[in-house]
């Protein structure tokens, strides 16, 4: 009887024993899983970098003689946040659509011949020379110049910052095509 229960004592304590043995495999097993699974992951994001495809902020603005002397075209306001500004001389210069001070985008006021930035109510003259409200300094311009083609082309990659204070037209003369 004594025996008996040696025996079943002992067939227990091998249960127990594999069962601890199998707990510690399976908890191996799984650390590699997760090690693996985490290499995967840092692999996969490596291959699919987090990379901003920006626009080109090169376009073209079509024929010079689509553009009225004396006017202010607002075609690219939506897309490219650029006025193309056409003088009663027939020069050209594109201005950006970004109010110089916080950033907000103002509207040409066609009756009153100024921008307007809705959100505290600076103004600007149609050359972008501020004169009213919170701005600082006029607006900027970016490149404007003509394609082989004979395409007005815009370049906002290279822009004319304006410095507070004087008629843009003085700081940047470069900036206005004449054509
Ligand atoms: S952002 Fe234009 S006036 Fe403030």
């Amino acid at each position: 009887m004594a025996r008996d229960t040696q025996i079943g004592i002992e067939e227990e304590s091998d249960a127990t024993t594999w069962s601890r043995r199998d707990f510690l495999s399976l908890t191996a097993w799984g650390g590699v899983l997760a090690f693996l699974s985490t290499m995967l992951v840092a692999f996969m994001r490596f291959m699919f970098p987090r990379v901003l495809f920006e626009p080109s902020p090169r376009f073209s603005a079509g024929r010079p003689d689509t553009f009225q002397p004396g006017t202010v075209d607002t075609r690219f306001k939506q897309s490219q946040r650029v006025w193309i500004v056409r003088y009663e001389d027939g020069s050209f210069f594109a201005m950006l659509a970004i109010c110089t001070h916080l950033g907000c985008t103002p509207n040409w006021i066609p009756s009153d011949r100024k921008y307007k930035c809705p959100c505290h109510g600076s103004g600007f003259y149609m050359s972008g020379l501020n004169y009213e409200g919170p701005a600082p300094r006029p607006l900027d311009r970016a490149k404007i110049s003509l394609s082989p083609e004979g395409d007005l082309v815009v370049d906002k990659a290279v822009l004319y910052s304006m410095k507070p204070g004087q008629d843009p037209d003085e700081q940047y003369p470069d900036s206005l095509l004449r054509i």
